[in-house]
């Protein structure tokens, strides 16, 4: 298994252990490209039903067209500010998000509304992360690439330490919590994690933010310089701690 996939598991159990099933209708909050907006919807089969909300009209557009791609026929995508901003007929069973708390600047009061479009005993399941623990003082360029990208997303306003703080936020926006989990996404001297990739993808904002240099991140040589870091040192970095959390509305 690669460890992309290794993160799109991780969402999928701790969709599954956080109760979303069968018949289920569901409130993907942030939905972006409809990542997790399709994998609810696998979950949910033809008898239920997933709306993805974004205030990114342009992620919308690209998460219509992957779901349309792909044939799902129980997704829709709404534009809003955390809830739909079209009137919704009835309440959801369950509200879930992934990396989309951590951009709010009130994540607590998000959670207040997001609770009014919940039904009683519906379900809470949110995915964040936290950048606190990571980093391997053996593995000097991979310490300064985590930093790169945890430093790009904190200037773009972001909470990088937010997975610590699930458990506070959620009770005090009035969610019972029935579980904290965090999973770290590790390499190994031979299994690697795709970092190239994503700094090619957000190279634009870390220039455009100070963060790092073209000539610092020498994109065509960084997976190998990474993957041969590694090698040399025997050494297993986590790339990513990922925290979950479930509950329910009371
Ligand atoms: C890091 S992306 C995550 C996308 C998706 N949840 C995933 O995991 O693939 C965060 C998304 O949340 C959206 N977002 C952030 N704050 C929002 C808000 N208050 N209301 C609606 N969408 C929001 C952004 O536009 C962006 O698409």
């Amino acid at each position: 298994m690669s460890t992309m996939n290794a993160v799109e598991t991780l969402t999928r159990r701790l969709l599954i252990d956080g109760g979303i099933t069968t018949g289920m209708r569901v409130l993907d909050v942030g939905c972006g490209y409809g990542d997790v907006t399709r994998m609810v919807a696998e979950l949910v089969g033809d008898a239920g039903q997933v709306i993805g909300v974004d205030h990114d009209e342009r992620a919308l557009e690209t998460a219509r067209m992957r779901a349309a791609e792909q044939g799902f026929s129980n997704v829709a995508f709404a534009p809003g500010d955390m809830v739909p901003s079209m009137p919704i007929d009835g309440l959801f069973d369950a509200v879930v998000g992934r990396r989309v708390l951590m951009y709010q600047g009130n994540p607590i009061d998000a959670i207040d509304r997001l609770l009014q479009v919940l039904r009683p005993g519906g379900r809470i399941v949110f995915q964040e992360h936290d950048s606190t623990l990571g980093p391997n003082s053996s593995l000097p360029l991979h310490q300064q690439v985590h930093g790169w990208i945890w430093e790009t997303v904190a200037k773009e306003g972001g909470n990088i330490n937010l997975g610590f703080n699930l458990h506070s936020v959620l009770t005090q926006g009035g969610a019972k919590v029935e579980q904290v989990r965090a999973e770290a996404i590790v390499q190994t001297p031979t299994q690697s994690h795709p970092i190239a990739f994503i700094v090619r993808a957000m190279m634009p904002r870390l220039i455009e933010h100070g963060v790092a240099t073209d000539a610092e991140i020498e994109i065509e040589t960084l997976e190998l310089r990474l993957n041969e870091e590694r090698q040399k040192a025997n050494a297993t970095f986590i790339w990513d701690m990922a925290f979950g959390v479930w509950g329910s509305k009371p």
